[in-house]
């Protein structure tokens, strides 16, 4: 049942092609419309929606940053992720307007479950992106937009937190679209490269050798710290947890530019620091910041490694590593950067012998508060 796959989680890295294709599939019309009429909200409703609350634990939750990211620029909604069990007990301000999106996997997870349903005391509208079909959280929620990324047995999350962000982005993107502001141009167009991340996830698969042996070469490192901004900080984030999770290493997240705020102070002689840059034709200057930021710590004796957009040729002097993914546009990047780092985290445990499938002290749903 592991299909030859030393592990689940290998197998189901290795599925997110998958995951994202199945969770793209039936979704447009042969205009290139978005077609959700299985979210049975009322389309009026959504289009008065003037705030955004997206509620996870986790993975899940980060799955919620890049949503923030995507939803905001597309659909120019105010949206904030606040972690489900944080939620409810600051008295958090909602109503009849407000959309709740909570995200999860199984679609059992007790703190998400009371967030969903306090929000809705409260009166907000609860929509669900969740992979387990007819589970708790999407049977009390007012809609569902299910991913279907397949069971996911390892513990620690993967082809769900691709297929979560794959949801969030059609549910952007449709919003977008009910809404008709400035961005209906742009819809089609990210849709179709939306269509093509199967494609390039599976690219970064068949280059899985570079980041594997990297992960073997680094096992007995002690920390490992992940940087990253705009949609790349989640990812940063996700990265370190797989870290924490499945090696049992100490790992930190941190958004580049807060670097010099505090944490740089961290950084010695052989320090391994993963830097997720982004796109040489994104927006703005990000590229340019992150380079720099690369050189900071560099200067400072990190070891730099570094997952960047092919032909990027700028962050080959400062990286001791680089992982090159293909192109995409800045928004859709973490389909693609955050699979080196899951392969990173997967295989280093695995040199050190660890079961990555039921990691210590972890359950697969957490159906407690
Ligand atoms: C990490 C992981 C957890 C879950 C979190 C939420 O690898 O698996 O952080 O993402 O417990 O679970 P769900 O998505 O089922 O609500």
């Amino acid at each position: 049942e592991k299909d030859g796959y030393p592990s689940f989680m290998e197998k189901e890295i290795h599925e997110q092609p998958r995951a994202v294709s199945e969770t793209l599939l039936g979704r447009t019309d042969a205009a290139g419309k978005l077609i959700l009429d299985e979210l049975r909200i009322d389309p009026e409703q959504l289009k008065q929606v003037n705030k955004i609350i997206v509620l996870a634990c986790g993975t899940s939750a980060y799955a919620g940053q890049v949503a923030k990211y995507a939803i905001e620029h597309w659909c120019r909604i105010p949206t904030e992720v606040e972690l489900s069990h944080e939620f409810r007990y600051r008295d958090p301000i909602v109503d009849g307007n407000t959309l709740i999106i909570s995200i999860s996997q199984s679609g059992e997870t007790m703190d998400t479950l009371m967030a969903v349903r306090y929000a809705r005391e409260q009166g907000a509208k609860t929509l669900a992106i969740c992979n387990t079909n007819g589970s708790t959280i999407p049977r009390e929620s007012d809609a569902v937009l299910y991913t279907h990324a397949g069971p996911e047995i390892a513990v620690a999350s993967t082809k769900a937190f691709l297929a979560q962000i794959t949801a969030a982005y059609l549910l952007g993107l449709y919003l977008a679209q009910l809404r008709g502001n400035k961005f209906q141009g742009e819809i089609k167009d990210l849709l179709a490269d939306l269509h093509k991340t199967p494609e390039k996830i599976q690219t970064v698969l068949d280059n899985e050798a570079q980041i594997r042996d990297l992960a073997v070469a680094m096992k007995d490192a002690k920390s490992v710290l992940f940087l990253g901004r705009h949609v790349g900080f989640p990812v940063a984030m996700e990265g370190a947890l797989k870290l924490k999770e499945l090696a049992y290493i100490h790992a930190e997240g941190f958004a580049a530019g807060e670097l010099k705020h505090g944490p740089i102070a961290l950084i010695e002689d052989g320090q391994p620091v993963f830097v997720v840059v982004p796109s040489p034709n994104g927006r703005d200057s990000l590229h340019a910041k992150v380079v720099s930021n690369i050189q900071e710590i560099r200067a400072r004796g990190a070891k730099t490694i570094v997952i960047a957009e092919e032909g990027d040729e700028a962050v080959r002097e400062f990286a001791e590593h680089v992982f090159y993914i293909p192109a995409t546009p800045t928004l859709l990047a973490p389909l693609l950067t955050t699979v080196p780092l899951q392969i990173f985290a997967c295989a280093l445990a695995s040199a050190k012998g660890y079961d990555v499938d039921q990691p210590r002290n972890l359950a697969k749903s957490v159906t407690v508060e």
